[in-house]
């Protein structure tokens, strides 16, 4: 009997008589596709809602032995799959790789492009555009998915105006600092934000559950010569700990911190990594705001691994050689992946006169929605 091979180069479907339906890759390799995995992906219309794109039954329903009972291949790239419940449906090849993660489907956002210094982000703005066209918005997009940050110049230096931007790219996500929040020193700060002192480079409010996905920052006035704007890639910088000092790396993305904020109306605490992996080991966010992190007690040696860990990390998020660093001026605005990209500013002297920058939330998914609809579009 014919074995699967590992000299095959043209991708296809195929069943085979021991191990079932098999999706064979150009790279010569194999994929046993499981029946329910194949029948749950069917899009025939007695069984899924094209429009409302759903399924009409509970796949835990369907029959546990099912198998594959046909593949053929009606045309070039196109499989009809009979199942032994006599349901049948057409797979297109392209599709199933993409389901398979083999190739980016139609709903791939672009892959990100880590940044260890200025050379690797271009931090030069973009002209804002109130009616962007689809190509513009899209470039917009995917500077902002790959680098985790962009700028804008030449917005309206009115109030609010960070709030009409937001609405180009997602919801506004309120908070107790408000739907929108005003940045600037003033006498009885509730959070050093509102102060004239330096921020080094942090994620804001991971005393959230959950924590804001994207910042934005707009700046009204900066009459001061200092309040320069600092951005820093925690991915890269997590990536560059895990090359360097896997220990570290380790003993942060296992230890859980607690994160705590508090005034007179609000006590917020959350508990997380400050190196969070998802199931693949890669980063999905980093939280990281040294003036309010607090690790639960541990055994004395735990916690001296744990404090020479997030000083190596913090090292590396605090080297200059790692950091943008550039005036956010009047009419500019930064967007920023909160989960991945810090944030900071130089200190400033009120004294040489008035800095007033207006902030909001929006979540992380709508920009990338938004991408995949322009993309889909443009194919169309
Ligand atoms: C903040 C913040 C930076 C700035 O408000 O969270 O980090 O430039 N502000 O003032
Ligand atoms: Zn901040």
């Amino acid at each position: 009997m014919a074995m699967a091979t590992s000299t095959m180069t043209r991708a296809g479907l195929v069943l085979d008589v021991r191990r079932g339906a098999l999706l064979q890759l150009s790279t010569g390799d194999t994929l046993a596709l499981h029946p329910l995995w194949l029948r749950e992906r069917s899009r025939a219309a007695a069984v899924f809602d094209a429009q409302a794109a759903q399924r009409l039954y509970d796949a835990s329903d369907l029959d546990p032995d099912l198998a594959v009972s046909e593949i053929a291949e009606t045309r070039p790239g196109s499989y009809r799959v009979r199942f032994s419940d006599g349901h049948e449906w057409v797979y297109p090849l392209e599709e199933l790789l993409a389901e398979a993660a083999i190739a980016p489907g139609e709903d791939a956002t672009p892959p990100l492009r880590l940044w260890e210094n200025a050379a690797q982000a271009p931090a030069e703005p973009v002209r804002w555009r109130e009616d962007p066209s689809a190509a513009e918005l899209c470039a917009w997009l995917e500077r902002f998915l790959t680098l985790g940050f962009i700028v804008f110049t030449g917005l309206p230096t009115t109030a609010d105006t960070v709030l009409r931007a937001a609405a180009r790219f997602g919801f506004t996500r309120r908070t107790n600092f408000g739907e929108l929040f005003d940045v600037r020193s003033t006498p009885d700060a509730i959070d050093l934000a509102y102060t004239a002192l330096p921020l080094d480079p942090h994620t804001d409010n991971p005393y959230r559950a959950p924590v804001p996905g994207i910042q934005l920052l707009h700046c009204l006035v900066n009459e001061t010569s200092g309040g320069l704007s600092t951005l820093v890639d925690g991915f890269a910088a997590a990536e560059r700990l895990r090359r360097d000092d896997p220990e570290a790396f380790e003993v942060l993305a296992r230890t859980p911190v607690q994160f705590r904020y508090r005034d007179a109306r609000t006590a917020l605490t959350a508990s997380a990594p400050i190196i969070e992996l998802d199931l693949t080991g890669a980063p999905l966010a980093v939280r990281f705001s040294p003036r309010l992190d607090y690790v639960p007690l541990r055994p004395v040696a735990e916690l001296a691994r744990f404090y020479r860990a997030r000083r190596a990390f913090d090292r590396l998020l605090r080297s200059p050689d790692r950091e943008l660093r550039f005036l956010l001026g009047p009419g500019d605005l930064m967007m920023m992946d909160n989960q991945r990209v810090l944030h900071g500013r130089t200190g400033f002297d009120p004294g040489e006169g008035a800095r007033h920058l207006q902030g909001c939330y929006i979540d992380r998914d709508t920009p990338r929605s938004l991408y995949r609809v322009l993309r889909r579009e443009a194919r169309a």
